[in-house]
């Protein structure tokens, strides 16, 4: 079977995680310290706040900008459940806008219809490692006085015209193992702001401003030394595999005709946490063919959130069209970097039987 994602771990990640074993030094200190310095480099960001994971991540970014109970957050209900979970969790009601049929994200045009005296945030998410159109986003934001979370749990790296996501507001990653890089479980916000990121690192650590004095409400969202060492060399990696995975997208959309393949704006980068193709009402069936013929094919997201049932026992009983068909219609093929001309092939020939 190829799988659908493969975690890329080297002989530097072995020996980075052994040298923080033998430090004696396991819990939040240095590394996370110079991961964080890395990547707020990386991203092109003043901050960088490492976490426990993505959904930490969310949570700590949500409660920096004071969203809380009694607030809307708007986001879009096709994605990942940790998008909208976050929301809640701060007793914040997430809103739902559907999403634009070429991009899969949530669609602009729509966003303002939905905006009222209590919405405090827009929460986007770059799905399958595809920027969100971040000039309108930012625009609505403006005009309203929202703040704005971007969801990058998929989107290391993903830019538009050259600026990386994660820049235009909080930004959230996560670093799963199926991300395009990862630290076993984690996460990073990202930001300019220094109160926000000033408040970021207090919610991350119980509150906490010195040993012992607490300034606020916090957690336990904290990274540790050995998720940082990892993440210190695979970011480093990250830009081979980000060029490789584009690689790979662009050898698998050139040939293949028979199902909608991602479409990519023009100055938008594309990195392709998933390879994301239409294939139709018949998709159920493509995705078992695929499968037996040993295609490791993935479903990204087969039930929107507004319709899992733990949403629908909360009230949500709205209708929201293209995510619903999208969630019927597409399927999420192989694209990680250590896929082999055969394996791309295999896929290729098997897809355009369907
Ligand atoms: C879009 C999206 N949001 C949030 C998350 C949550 O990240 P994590 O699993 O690291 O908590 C993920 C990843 O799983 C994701 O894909």
């Amino acid at each position: 079977m190829i799988p659908i994602s493969r975690p890329l771990i080297g002989k530097e990640e072995k020996e980075a995680v052994l040298a923080v074993l033998e430090s004696g030094q396991l819990a939040q200190g240095p590394r996370v310290q110079e991961f964080e310095q890395h990547f707020a480099a990386f991203c092109g960001v003043k901050h960088a706040i490492a976490t426990s994971s993505g959904t930490t991540a969310l949570v700590a970014a949500l409660l920096s900008h004071g969203v809380g109970p009694g607030d809307e957050v708007i986001t879009t209900p096709f994605t990942f459940i940790a998008s909208a979970n976050s929301i809640l969790f701060t007793g914040a009601k997430p809103v739902f806008v559907d999403v634009d049929e070429e991009s899969y994200n949530i669609d602009p045009n729509l966003i303002q219809e939905r905006i009222t005296e209590s919405t405090k945030a827009l929460l986007p998410v770059h799905l399958y490692g595809y920027p969100c159109d971040m000039d309108a986003i930012t625009h609505i934001a403006a005009e309203h006085g929202l703040a704005v979370i971007e969801d990058a749990c998929q989107a290391h790296g993903a830019a538009i015209r050259g600026r990386k996501v994660g820049s235009y507001g909080t930004g959230c990653f996560s670093f799963y193992p199926s991300k395009n890089m990862t630290t076993a479980e984690g996460g990073m916000i990202t930001t300019d702001d220094d109160e926000i990121a000033d408040h970021a690192r207090l919610i991350r650590n119980h509150g906490q401003s010195q040993l012992y004095l607490h300034q606020t409400m916090g957690y336990n969202f904290r990274m540790t030394e050995l998720q940082a060492a990892l993440g210190l060399v695979q970011l480093q990696k990250l830009p081979e595999w980000t060029s490789k995975r584009i690689e790979n997208a662009s050898y698998l959309s050139q040939r293949l005709s028979n199902v909608g393949t991602p479409q990519v704006k023009e100055g938008y980068r594309h990195v392709f946490h998933q390879y994301t193709v239409r294939v139709g009402l018949h998709r159920d069936g493509s995705l078992e063919r695929l499968n037996q013929a040993g295609i490791g094919a993935r479903v990204y997201y087969p039930l929107p959130v507004h319709q899992q049932p733990f949403y629908r026992q909360l009230g949500y009983d709205e209708s929201l069209p293209v995510a619903e068909r999208m969630s019927q219609e597409v399927l999420s093929l192989p694209v990680y970097p250590a896929l082999t001309r055969d394996e791309l092939d295999k896929i290729v020939n098997e897809v355009s039987k369907l």
